[in-house]
């Protein structure tokens, strides 16, 4: 099995470390589309490579709701409706949350008590809303831009690499 980019690795910056693990992201997708397994993966190498976080995993658009998908942490909400929560924000808007306190989010799922930041990707097939990519910290302000940049480079070789569900 390929080895993941270690996540205590402090002497490079987050586009390194961003630009590695995507590598380690395409390496395990290679010459493998199915859409479960391939999210299951990368929730994997997401929550074993990312320093200080406490969940990392997918939810499904099913109707008008969010549906919990493969993910690596505590058991979590299984069903979000869309525009509810940091993640049906996400989903909503189709566009990437960043949010460095989650008790200032209005609507905010408490899913871990720990969680205290978190950053929702949407994944997009085109315009098509196919559901989100979700990762928590017990620390507050744990995300960034640089966050935001190098996890949409891992969604979008995500979304390349695999059959999405219709
Ligand atoms: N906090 C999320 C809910 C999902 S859990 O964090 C896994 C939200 O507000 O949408």
């Amino acid at each position: 099995m390929h080895e993941i980019t270690a996540h205590d690795d402090l002497s490079i910056d987050k586009a390194e470390f961003y630009a590695r693990l995507g590598g380690d992201v395409e390496a395990i997708l290679t010459g493998e589309r199915d859409w479960i397994a391939n999210t299951a993966n990368c929730a994997a190498i997401l929550f074993h490579a990312l320093r200080e976080i406490n969940w990392a995993g997918f939810y499904f658009l099913q109707g008008e709701e969010l549906v919990l998908g493969p993910f690596q942490g505590k058991p979590a909400c299984v069903r979000i409706a869309l525009g509810r929560g940091v993640c049906g924000a996400a989903g909503a808007q189709k566009r990437t949350q960043v949010v460095p306190v989650v008790h200032e989010f209005p609507g905010h799922i408490a899913c871990d008590s720990a969680s205290k930041s978190e950053i929702v990707l949407p994944l997009l097939s085109g315009d098509r809303l196919v559901g989100v990519l979700d990762i928590d910290s017990p620390i507050l302000n744990r995300f960034d831009e640089a966050d935001a940049a190098g996890l949409q480079a891992i969604v979008d070789c995500l979304l390349g690499a695999s059959d999405l569900p219709v």
